[in-house]
């Protein structure tokens, strides 16, 4: 099969489209056949080996596994095992640890759902990490009531686009943070209030939230604060900026652990995990209506290093997709079975 293939730590350069081995479902798992992949935040960490922390569990000289891709969706080639709720033909989506970009990717049960009936495969391949890590946040992390105020600093992205709709379908009364060019944007998600951060600063503007998200680590932690009510919530959910050994995510999470027990609002970092049932609540959502993804561009697969360096400018609205094949609905897959 074609993969999308990263031998080495570095630029978008260095990705080649190539022939590998089609990899074959063990039991509990699913191969699919890939139609669409999105681009995510942990692809570019990935490719480019920064922060350096991540090669810890990802190969310290080289990747060990030579495939990005987090995310994608498809339709079942093949089942692992006699016993699955999946069948071959089946339109799924899912959050994977690696392999996306590819042709095939094998995918365990348990992060894998049936993909909404009312999206293209471009559209639902965007779903799975930023409306997976939004729902996380604001249900699990932030348990947003009704009538609480909640921003989201950089609210335009492939999360916070989730982000709006998602706090707006849990009640919020919704403040989003964008440069001008996706005011319009934002606001046609459902956002309450838009600031536009070229003209004004949510920091010292005198407005205080109950709970904010910050996807974009621009701002310290003590100017967050400033915009939390008494006993309000921040999930610092960036990994940008503090250098290349540790990234933006393990400081502030040390930060946060280290001056919680100081004061009285709440500093939560967490990490989002793929799992089914989420993707099954996000599948409500969307066939209700209240969340649509957002797409920026689509790129074919053989220019995957563009979409890739596309996403780096860090501006993207919405999601960045790779189109992998066309969907020919019910195929044999190429895999073996389970092994
Ligand atoms: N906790 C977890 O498990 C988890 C999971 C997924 C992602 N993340 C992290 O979440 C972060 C965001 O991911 P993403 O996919 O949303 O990234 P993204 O798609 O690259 O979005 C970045 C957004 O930041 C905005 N931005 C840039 N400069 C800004 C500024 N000065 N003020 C306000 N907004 C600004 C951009 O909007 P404009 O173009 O309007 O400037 C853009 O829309 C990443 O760092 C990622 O690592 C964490």
């Amino acid at each position: 099969m074609k993969a999308i293939v990263n031998d080495a730590y570095g630029l978008p350069g260095g990705l080649e489209l190539r022939d590998v081995d089609t990899p074959a479902p063990r039991v509990n798992e699913v191969q699919v056949r890939v139609l669409a992949a999105a681009v995510n935040p942990g692809d570019w960490d990935l490719m480019h080996g920064t922060p350096y922390i991540v090669r810890l569990s990802t190969g310290l000289r080289r990747p060990r596994n030579t495939v990005l891709g987090l995310a994608i969706a498809g339709r079942v080639a093949a089942v692992g095992g006699s016993d699955s709720a999946f069948s071959p033909g089946d339109a799924v989506y899912a959050g994977i640890g690696h392999g996306g970009f590819a042709e095939y990717a094998c995918v365990s049960v348990d992060r894998l759902a049936p993909m909404p009936s009312n999206l293209t495969f471009e559209q639902a391949a965007a779903v799975p990490i930023g409306g997976v890590t939004a729902l996380q946040a604001f249900r699990d992390v932030g348990r947003v009531q009704p009538g609480q105020r909640v921003l989201i600093n950089g609210a335009s992205g492939g999360v916070g686009t989730f982000a709006v709709q998602i706090a707006k379908a849990l009640g919020a009364a919704v403040t989003g943070v964008c440069s001008t060019s996706n005011v319009g944007l934002v606001r046609s998600l459902g956002a309450d209030q838009v600031i536009d951060y070229t003209q004004e600063d949510f920091t010292t503007n005198g407005q205080q939230y109950d709970l904010i998200l910050d996807n974009v680590g621009n701002r310290s932690l003590s100017e967050l604060r400033r915009a939390l009510t008494r006993r309000g919530m921040l999930i610092p959910n960036s990994n940008k900026g503090s250098g290349r050994w540790l990234g933006g995510y393990l400081r502030r999470a040390v930060q946060a652990v280290v001056v919680s027990p100081f004061v009285p609002q709440r500093l939560r970092p967490f990490a989002s995990t793929d799992k089914r049932e989420d993707l099954v609540a996000l599948t409500g959502l969307i066939e209700s209506g209240a969340v649509t993804p957002v797409i920026d561009r689509t790129y074919p697969m053989n220019e995957a290093a563009e979409a890739l360096a596309y996403y780096g400018s860090g501006h993207v609205r919405g999601k960045v997709i790779i189109t992998i094949g066309q969907d020919e609905g019910h195929e044999h897959g190429e895999g073996s079975g389970a092994r």
